[in-house]
């Protein structure tokens, strides 16, 4: 049995994504969702879902008080989709190889700090681009440098704004993501 531990900070459309994906799997279980807010979309699927959340605001992921939750999970995987806050160091060397990110852009350009949501989209578009697409990659020190597994293009079409660019871009996310996730569990 695999057991994933999701991490998101906002709606959890990719959250919900990974979900049904993986339903009909036997041998995988979404086993806990964790959330930075207490407002956060993603507890309403978690709740819908009869998923277990933790709320793990910022001071309390630097405190690591929550290590042996997660590893009492015995997580195969933790995978952060829309998680904003940066994971801590302990956290990474706890997990390391197993934390995985995605990004609504083509890395390495349009990631690092504050390169989140919106911003992403409005800096592609200001810049003129013809393509952009997701980049699914591991977790290092660094905020969206660790290596890449997957990239995935679309096209940008004139006359997009953020939100257009962001609907193609989250169509990606659930159609890759999940299956990222499932070929990563069978290596
Ligand atoms: C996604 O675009 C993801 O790439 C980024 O945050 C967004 C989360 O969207 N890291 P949602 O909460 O899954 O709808």
């Amino acid at each position: 049995m695999h057991s994933l531990i999701l991490f998101a900070s906002g709606r959890g459309s990719n959250v919900q994504a990974i979900i049904d994906y993986f339903r009909p799997r036997q041998d995988v279980q979404v086993a806990l969702i964790l959330t930075n807010k207490a407002d956060a979309g993603v507890i309403d699927i978690a709740k819908a879902e009869g998923i277990p959340f933790e709320i793990i605001t910022r001071k309390r992921l630097l405190d690591l008080d929550y290590l042996d939750y997660l590893d009492s999970f015995q997580p195969s995987m933790l995978v952060l989709a829309g998680f904003l806050l940066k994971i801590p160091a302990e956290l990474i060397e706890r997990f390391r190889g197993k934390i995985i990110n995605i990004h609504p852009a083509l890395l390495p350009n349009y990631g690092g700090k504050g390169m989140w949501g919106h911003n992403v989209h409005n800096a592609v578009l200001a810049a003129g681009e013809r393509l952009s697409g997701i980049s699914i990659h591991y977790v290092d020190e660094e905020y969206d440098r660790g290596d890449t597994i997957l990239q995935a293009r679309c096209p940008v079409h004139e006359g997009d704004d953020a939100d257009t660019l962001a609907g193609r871009i989250h169509r990606l996310e659930h159609f890759y993501f999940p299956r990222c996730i499932a070929f990563l569990l069978q290596e």
